[in-house]
């Protein structure tokens, strides 16, 4: 048998003009868990769709324990025992654990009847392998985003590959359900099954990976092994320069207290209950809680998408109901987040198309648009953002994730709203633009915009804000100023609703 599981030999892929991956070489052992990082736009994700079999590459080739495959579709990827973990998840939610990890392959006796006892043992004899707190009688829906993930992983692993790839696995999980995470890839790591890990986030690449390959314009800068190498060298290697320090503490001036955005005794009946907060004029609030803690049902409510509340909105001392998005729009509030569906990006219009898409009226001359106007916004934003596209005439469905999420924060800047609400704003950005971002955010508090933040890091909201609102099961507990943040307590805060939840279980 071959030392390595895969090798990967002299593979390039071409979209069109754009060279996407150049040459690149890299092996993975078994029982490995390599780490791939690299900026947006880098190719991570298209190299790990070769492997896959999604894309096809235009030179090189892939061995599978010694050799040569050729990976044409998903199909013979599957076969050959690669296999993705979807950050969209293809979980039927009204099954049980059980029913989702082995779909398809259901035991069932003559008669088509499914052999339950059966089906649960064998659901029971992996959960208990990996050592997952999770029960194979339990209904999907009712799981966490985490553990869904586990069950995703666990489906994945009943078709026994050998190669599992994660593609940032932990961009929507709370710090607990990470280390979840991270237990089951040491458990399949001690199992010998190998694993990809792509991340932006390179304390956990540090974590959990042995070696990390390093993309940069779709070359390989290296491979190194973990102990060879620490963070700053590892950021060096991806963006080939020296960057800000994440997080720089800036001096917190004295803001305006003029209040911007004024809620009263808000409640959706459903997610949140009595919340009332003020925001001020050139305020950066963070908003910290559990998923479920009622803290994105609040901003969604602000902005329009829940018709149902009762309570009071005051917009610079005006009452307001909004009522939609395009209200909220229209008073100058605009809504950062990965969730297409409310930040509405168009996935198959072109860039420069959605990064104009707030400000017709503003990039038109006699009701039509002027294509000059258009091209100095793009070109403004893509150099701001750094944004890595071929030209501006580009679908946005085939950029990088971390792109697509360029272009929404573009989008939201382009429209010069007074009140912005950011919920993840750098989700699967890269360590670079992260920093960039979070400059952005700072200045347009410094020119009087009202900014809510949520953001699944909480260091992220901690470093960014001058006061914080703490939600624990639809309510506001606390609320910090920035003088007294204290990560540990406010993260003990966070986690009472969860200890009070168990507690009365
Ligand atoms: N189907 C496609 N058609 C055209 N261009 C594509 C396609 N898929 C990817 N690209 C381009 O290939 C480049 C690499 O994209 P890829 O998705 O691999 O980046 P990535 O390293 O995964 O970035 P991110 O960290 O943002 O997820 C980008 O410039 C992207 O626009
Ligand atoms: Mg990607």
């Amino acid at each position: 048998m071959s030392e390595k599981l895969l090798e990967a030999v002299n593979i390039s892929k071409s979209f069109f003009s754009n060279k996407v991956l150049d040459d690149i070489n890299f092996n993975i052992g078994y029982g490995e868990v390599l780490g791939l990082v690299g900026e947006n736009g880098a190719g991570k994700s298209t190299l790990v769709k070769i492997l896959t079999g999604v894309h096809n590459p235009d030179n090189g080739y892939i061995m599978i324990e010694g050799s040569k495959v050729n990976i044409k579709n998903i199909g013979i990827a599957k076969n050959q025992g690669i296999n993705i973990g979807f950050q969209e998840l293809s979980l039927t939610n009204n099954l049980s654990v059980a029913e989702n990890i082995f779909i398809g392959k259901i035991p069932s006796n003559h008669i088509g009847f499914v052999k339950t006892k059966q089906l649960y043992d064998m659901a029971d004899d992996l959960i208990k392998k990996f050592k997952v707190g999770i029960q194979a009688k339990d209904k999907v829906e009712k799981l966490s985003i985490g553990n869904k993930q586990i069950v995703e992983i666990l489906k994945s692993i009943s078709s026994n590959p050998k190669l599992l790839i994660l593609d940032e696995p932990t961009s929507s999980l709370e710090e607990l359900e990470v280390e979840n995470l991270f237990k089951l890839i040491l458990e399949l790591k001690k199992n010998n099954y190998s694993i990809i890990y792509i991340s932006h986030n390179l304390d956990e690449i540090f974590r959990i990976t042995d070696r990390i390959l390093v993309l940069r314009d779709g070359k390989n800068i290296g491979i190194f092994n973990r102990e060879e190498i620490d963070k700053k060298g590892l950021i060096n290697k991806i963006i080939n320069k020296e960057i800000k320090e994440f997080f720089a503490s800036e001096d917190k001036k004295a803001k305006s207290l003029e209040v911007l955005l004024d809620v009263n005794n808000l409640s959706d009946h459903e997610n949140f209950k009595n919340v009332s907060f003020q925001l001020n004029k050139g305020e950066i609030l963070g908003f910290a809680g559990l998923v479920g803690s009622g803290k994105v049902e609040v901003c969604k409510t602000i902005f329009g998408l829940s018709k149902k509340y009762s309570g009071d909105i005051f917009l610079k001392g005006k009452k307001i109901f909004f009522k939609s998005p395009v209200v909220a729009r229209r008073k100058k509030i605009s809504f950062i987040s990965e969730d297409r569906k409310v930040s509405g990006l168009f996935l198959r219009d072109s860039v420069s198309n959605n990064m104009i898409s707030e400000i017709l009226k503003a990039v038109s001359v006699a009701n039509f648009l002027s294509n000059f106007k258009v091209s100095v916004i793009a070109k403004k934003f893509i150099d701001l953002l750094k944004i890595k596209i071929a030209k501006t005439t580009q679908n946005v469905m085939f950029l990088s994730g971390g792109n697509q999420q360029k272009i929404m924060v573009s989008k939201c800047l382009a429209s010069k709203p007074e009140m912005i609400i950011a919920v993840d704003p750098t989700r699967g950005i890269d360590i670079g633009s992260k920093a960039d971002i979070h400059e952005i955010l700072k200045e347009q508090a410094k020119k009087g915009v009202g900014i809510i933040l949520i953001s699944s890091e909480l260091d992220e909201v901690i470093h960014m804000s001058d006061r914080i609102l703490i939600f624990v099961n639809g309510e506001i507990i606390e609320n910090i100023n920035s003088e007294d943040f204290d990560s540990q307590k406010i993260s003990l805060a966070i986690n009472k609703g969860k200890d009070e939840k168990e507690n009365s279980k």
